[in-house]
């Protein structure tokens, strides 16, 4: 195994003489280009929010807060910075956590009567450790998910198939799904992390397998549609993929293409294994039905945007349908709790999936 690469720097709060401000890498621009996004204020925050400049639901979860705490920093109305950015996209809930978050200590810290600089150390310190929390999440997710594939295939190297993107750039760690597959790659035993693209913004091309080349895994990407004769082919041994919220049934909502990898999973009796921490549980959701899943712009599918113009967020790419064709593109689908094996989170796994081991293992990490 080579040397680790350096961490990647995803997100930072910078202090410039002008100000506070929001540093992103910015994700659209991946895997061309490494370019830092700079964002002054939160209407910017937003915009690569929407633009998937900054993505993955731990880590909206992260800029939600920093959002709140730029806008407490800046002296912008507070209470209006966390309705647009818990408003920027619907389906990920940790983005409206690390809102509410950050938001309710700066509320807190100024109903004690702290001064207005005061108040937004408090929520920047609240975000700050939001952000340490969800680094110390990754590294329990990726310990009890190792040990959990130890369990179900013993003594074996795996050849893990993945989609979307779950690594360090969506966390203030290592990632969720891909996490696991980095320990598992550590430990010497990935014999072949199979990486979808992830139509329609290649999430899994442009962002996992950057993440992958740059750990010095062994890799493939194929297409969507190749996962079905991979499974065939019996050269998946299991599925990892992350989450954006689990409803309390036990329900996940990801990336779109997570449901039908769980149908293939089924069929061909092969563990599917959601990874995600417990800030992706909305207990307050009953049941995968009510999930609001986001709608995104048929450019994104009409048109092939190249990562290097930068406008994954749909727009200026190369047109592959006709003129006006009517799209359909859901960002996201849900995966009923039958399909999946077991969900892994911080706090351990559970396997079977039932809302009631969910409800416990929140109730568990609420203590804590
Ligand atoms: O639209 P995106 O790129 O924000 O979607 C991200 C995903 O679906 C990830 O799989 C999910 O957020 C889990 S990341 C730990």
């Amino acid at each position: 195994m080579g040397e680790e690469p350096p961490a990647l720097s995803v997100l930072r709060w910078d202090e410039l003489p002008e100000g506070p401000v929001l540093v992103l890498l910015d994700q659209t621009r991946l895997p061309a280009e490494e370019v830092e996004l700079v964002c002054t204020d939160v209407p910017a925050l937003v915009r690569a929010i929407r633009t998937l400049a900054v993505r993955g639901a731990p880590l909206l979860g992260i800029a939600g807060g920093y959002g709140v705490a730029l806008a407490a920093a800046r002296g912008y109305d507070v209470a209006e910075a966390a309705g647009l950015l818990e408003r920027a996209r619907p389906t990920a809930v940790n983005l409206g956590y690390g809102v509410r978050r950050v938001a309710t200590a700066y509320w807190a810290a100024a109903r004690k009567g702290a001064e207005a600089a005061e108040a937004a150390a408090v929520a920047l310190a609240e975000a700050q450790e939001l952000h340490r929390e969800d680094a110390r999440a990754s590294a329990r997710m990726a310990e009890h998910g190792t040990a959990l594939l130890e369990e179900l295939l013993p003594g074996r190297g795996y050849q893990l198939l993945t989609h979307c993107n779950t690594g360090a750039l969506v966390s203030g760690g290592e990632g969720t799904a891909f996490a696991v597959a980095l320990r598992v790659h550590r430990q010497g035993r990935l014999r072949r992390l199979w990486v979808d693209e992830t139509r329609p913004l290649l999430q899994g091309a442009r962002l996992t397998a950057y993440e992958a080349a740059r750990g010095g895994m062994a890799y493939s990407l194929l297409t969507d549609s190749a996962a079905g004769s991979l499974f065939a082919a019996g050269d998946v041994d299991a599925v990892l993929i992350g989450a954006d919220r689990i409803a309390a049934d036990g329900s996940v909502a990801n990336k779109v293409g997570s449901y039908p990898l769980a149908v293939l999973a089924k069929y061909h009796h092969v563990p599917f294994i959601v990874v995600a921490p417990t800030t992706t549980v909305d207990m307050e959701t009953a049941e995968g039905t009510s999930i609001v899943v986001e709608q995104r712009s048929g450019q994104e599918v009409t048109e092939v945007t190249s990562p290097r113009s930068g406008s994954t967020g749909g727009g200026g790419g190369m047109v592959v349908a006709p003129l006006g064709a009517p799209v359909y593109n859901p960002a996201f689908d849900v995966t009923p709790p039958e399909l999946i094996t077991a969900i892994v989170t911080e706090e351990g796994v559970i396997s079977p999936v039932t809302g009631v081991g969910l409800a416990e293992l929140c109730a568990r990490s609420s203590q804590v």
